[in-house]
This record gives C-alpha cells, sequence and structure tokens, in this order.
C-alpha cells in the first residue's frame, strides 16, 4: 500500500501549509501578468537598483480598481507595477525554499518509492518553475515561455495536492 509509509505521515499538515504558500504564488502570479507588471523588473534576481525605495503598498493590491473607461494595458502606475513584481518574486523564494524542504523531507524521511517519486516530481517541477520564471525576464517574456509558466504553476498544484492527500490518507 503506497500511503502505509508512517515515517512521513506528519508531513501531511505540512504539505497544506505548502497548498496555502502555492495558492499565494499563483494569485500574486496573475496579478502580476494581469496588471502587465511583467517586464517591469528587467534584471534579476529582485529587480534593478533603488526598488526598495520604489515600493507602495497603496494601490498595488487593490482588487476594486477606480473606474476607467477601459483597463486595456493596465491603470497602475510604474512603481505600483515594480511593487507587484518584487512581491512575486520575493514570494518565488518562500515558496521554491518551503516545498524545496518539504520535498526534501518527504525524499529522505520516506521508504516507499510512491512517495520518494512524488518528491521528487514536486522538486523537479519546483526547479522547471522557477527557470521558467527567471526566463521570462531573461528572454522579456515570450509567449511560450509564459504559457508554460502558467501550465507548470497547474502541474506544480496538482503534484502537491496529491502528495498531501497521500500522505494525510488513513489506511
Ligand atoms: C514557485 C514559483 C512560481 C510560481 C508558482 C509562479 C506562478 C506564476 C503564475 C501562475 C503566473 C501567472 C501566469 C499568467 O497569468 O499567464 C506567473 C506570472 C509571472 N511570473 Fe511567476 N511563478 C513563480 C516564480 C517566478 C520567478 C522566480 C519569476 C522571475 C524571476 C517569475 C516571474 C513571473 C513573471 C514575469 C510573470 C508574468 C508573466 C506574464 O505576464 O505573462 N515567477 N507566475
Amino acid at each position: 500500500m503506497t500511503s502505509g509509509d508512517f515515517s512521513v505521515k506528519k508531513y501531511g499538515r505540512y504539505g497544506f501549509i505548502g497548498i496555502v504558500i502555492l495558492t499565494g504564488q499563483i494569485a500574486l502570479g496573475g496579478w502580476t501578468s494581469s496588471n502587465y507588471a511583467a517586464l517591469t523588473c528587467t534584471e534579476l534576481p529582485i529587480c534593478q537598483s533603488g526598488w526598495l525605495e520604489r515600493m507602495t503598498f497603496e494601490d498595488s493590491f487593490d482588487v476594486i480598481p477606480p473606474e476607467k473607461e477601459s483597463y486595456e494595458f493596465g491603470h497602475l502606475d510604474h512603481n505600483e507595477r515594480l511593487t507587484i513584481h518584487v512581491v512575486h518574486r520575493l514570494g518565488a523564494i518562500v515558496t521554491f525554499l518551503y516545498l524545496g524542504w518539504l520535498a526534501l523531507m518527504v525524499f529522505i524521511k520516506s521508504q516507499t518509492p510512491f512517495f520518494k517519486n512524488s518528491a521528487l516530481l514536486l522538486a523537479s517541477l519546483l526547479i522547471v518553475q522557477v527557470s521558467l520564471g527567471i526566463s521570462n525576464i531573461w528572454f522579456s517574456l515570450p509567449l511560450a515561455v509564459a504559457v508554460s509558466h502558467n501550465i507548470v504553476a497547474a502541474l506544480l498544484m496538482l503534484s502537491l495536492i496529491t502528495l498531501t492527500y497521500s500522505l494525510r490518507r488513513k489506511i
């Protein structure tokens, strides 16, 4: 029975926390693209110099925008887009560290191939996703990369939910 590996059961609750973190990171990604903030930061790892002084949270995360005739190409100013972009990148660091730790723990502690493979899949998707994010910046948002970044986010969530469900399943 694949989920009968008691040595890793306790990581189920950490899987739930991971789902919350990943949901937040995906929402930040959607906020980045829908506010046309993808190309506001063109440098790695966080943004071009002076980003910290430019950060502003006043209107950057307002879910109800001011009334406008059209929202095409976004309605936020440069500093607000920069803030959104930077928060998505900082969120990526948190997501990477947390899910990377979870995958490593499950891999090390589990004794069944099922959990070892699930942890490997999660870690691989995580590395691919961060590489695609970096490629978005490095290659100035090619369509194929932007779409792949979206698809891999969904696969990442799928693999994390599967892992968490398997860890929590009572046998
Ligand atoms: C685990 C880490 C990450 C997750 C889960 C994630 C997820 C997402 C998602 C779901 C989107 C929305 C895509 C869309 O609406 O088409 C997005 C957009 C974006 N992400 Fe990430 N991301 C991650 C890491 C990164 C990193 C490390 C970078 C850059 C260094 C990055 C840069 C971007 C950019 C520039 C966009 C906007 C793309 C566009 O406008 O089409 N992401 N992200």
